[in-house]
């Protein structure tokens, strides 16, 4: 690798440095170490000590505990911006590259792109170049600091499956996990563990989908039955209005220290409102061009009404055969319907998975022995064969097809659930997939008016949950409004 000066280095004369006088392991150490060594970078303060504030201190004690205490294996922080994100993290990643008493220690700094991981490294280099008792025991190149006097070294590495292969982190530390894929995560992941304490930590504001890494560790760490997962979110209460300054201080532990309230007070006019929350509040509002706005599906929630064995229902089945979901869904038929999972059957994420439909058929023989299944509407793709076998056996007035990329059909039946959603007059089972298919879900205006869609690029946040849904609503509320007549079907 380049050095970032030309030619060799120069031999460390300097003797290693004794850090017998600070505290043994654990945030104690940490923050002598930070106190005594460190000077704050840039920003308000540059050139001071750097001090831990009393809230970075907590977060530390849960990383770090003292030594007798088994340190946890991963965290995840969840924090808006500018509140000292980045320098916490260059923090910690000098103090395990000096201070850890960890043999060879080996830090390693990921980001979805080199120049956020730059931002980490960068800080740290500065911090070194401000500490000449520090900088006088390292070799500094590009994309790595060495301390030869201990084997130990700070990298940066990209986000990338390759490039996590092979080592043997102490600490690693993921900047900005909103970006990270579900496969670098676990890339990174599984990099640790080798040695007896190891940590993965993620720091970062929240992304704009539920179905990333982050929001999946994110409720990992909300549940908090994992001694081994640390997790800490600075966020202002869900629903707060946008100019509720109280709850940009719950948000910010950092606003009016190094973080100033008049830079937040200008970005709240001029930003849109889900940047502004996600960003600045660190709430989950979802992508900008969502169908519903966020939160309006999670208030129609009810997850403690049982749809009763006998009730009358309508079901829609939106099948897939390898890429996307399979999903089944039923919706009671009242005056507001409940809409309920029956089965849903997700790819992990495999080229070559298959749907298991021998469980697919099990689910809808069961819905139909459970529930008074007026109707199953179901998208024939690719389930032809099934179709015919169950409009054989439940009657085929009971199972119809329903193409859900005939617009003329699907727009209307989108606007009825979206009306019904506006309305309050619809409630669910709180299921996850749905939930995440809901909030996945953009709605495109057609000459038929509006039908739902996937991002387009970002092919990997599936609907068919919400278009299943969308079906059994619409279906539901046909039968409350028409009696049930003989019809034909289409073959
Ligand atoms: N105790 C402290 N902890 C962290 N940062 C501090 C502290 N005191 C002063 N600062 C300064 O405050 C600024 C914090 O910015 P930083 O880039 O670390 O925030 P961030 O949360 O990573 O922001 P972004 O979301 O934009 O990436 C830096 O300039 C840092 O030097
Ligand atoms: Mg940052």
């Amino acid at each position: 690798m380049a050095p970032s000066r030309p030619g060799p280095k120069a031999p460390i004369t300097a003797p290693p440095l004794d850090f017998s006088h600070l505290p043994p392991r654990g945030w104690e150490r940490v923050e002598a170490f930070a106190t005594r060594y460190l000077k704050v970078p840039k920003g308000t303060g540059a050139g001071d000590p750097f001090l831990l504030r009393p809230w970075q201190l907590d977060i530390i004690k849960g990383l770090f505990p003292q030594c007798t205490e088994t340190r946890p294996r991963q965290g995840l922080l969840s924090l808006p911006r500018g509140n000292g994100k980045t320098a916490l993290a260059a923090v910690l990643a000098l103090y395990a590259l000096f201070a850890d008493d960890t043999a060879s220690a080996q830090v390693l700094i990921v980001a979805s792109d080199e120049r956020q991981a730059r931002h980490v490294f960068t800080a740290a280099r500065r911090m070194i170049e401000l500490a000449p008792s520090l900088d006088e025991q390292v070799h500094v190149y590009t994309d790595r600091i060495v301390v030869p006097h201990t084997g130990s070294e700070l990298r940066t590495l990209p986000a990338d499956v390759g490039a996590l292969q092979g080592w043997d982190p102490s600490l690693m530390i993921v900047d900005e996990l909103h970006v990270v894929t579900e496969d670098v995560w676990e890339a990174v992941s599984s990099a640790s563990g080798k040695r007896e304490t190891s940590l993965t930590l993620a720091i970062s504001t929240p992304s704009d989908s539920v179905e990333s890494v982050m929001f999946k560790l994110v409720e990992y760490g909300r549940a908090d039955d994992d001694a081994s997962f640390y997790f800490k979110e600075y966020a202002a209460p869900a629903g707060c209005a946008l100019d509720d300054e109280t709850a940009w201080y719950t948000a910010n532990p950092a606003l009016d220290d190094f973080l100033h309230i008049d830079a937040m007070r200008a970005q709240s006019r001029t930003i849109r409102e889900p940047a502004f929350r996600r960003y600045r509040l660190g709430q989950w509002v979802g992508s900008e061009d969502t169908w519903l706005k966020f939160g309006v599906w999670d208030g129609l929630a009810n997850p403690d009404r049982v749809v009763a064995p006998g009730s009358r229902v309508a079901l829609g089945f939106d099948g897939s055969v390898s890429g996307d979901s399979t999903a089944l869904y039923g919706a009671t038929i009242e005056a507001r319907p409940h809409i309920f999972l029956v089965g849903v059957w997700n790819n992990p994420g495999s080229d070559d998975w298959k749907v298991p439909r021998a469980e697919v058929r099990a689910a809808v023989d069961r819905a139909f022995s459970t529930y008074d299944v007026v109707e199953l509407a179901a998208d024939p793709w690719g389930w032809q064969s099934e179709l015919q076998s169950w409009a054989e056996t439940y009657g085929e007035r009971r199972v119809v097809e329903f193409n859900t990329g005939y617009r003329k059909r699907m727009a209307p039946a989108t606007d009825l659930m979206y009306q019904a959603i506006q309305d309050g007059r619809v409630s669910h089972d709180a299921d996850p997939t749905l939930r995440a298919h809901i909030s996945n879900a953009q709605a495109v205006t057609t000459a038929q008016g509006d039908v739902l869609q996937k991002d387009e690029r970002k092919r990997k946040r599936r609907i068919d949950a919400a278009i299943a849904a969308v079906v059994a609503h619409a279906r539901a509320h046909h039968y409350l409004t028409h009696k049930p007549k003989k019809r034909a079907v289409s073959w």
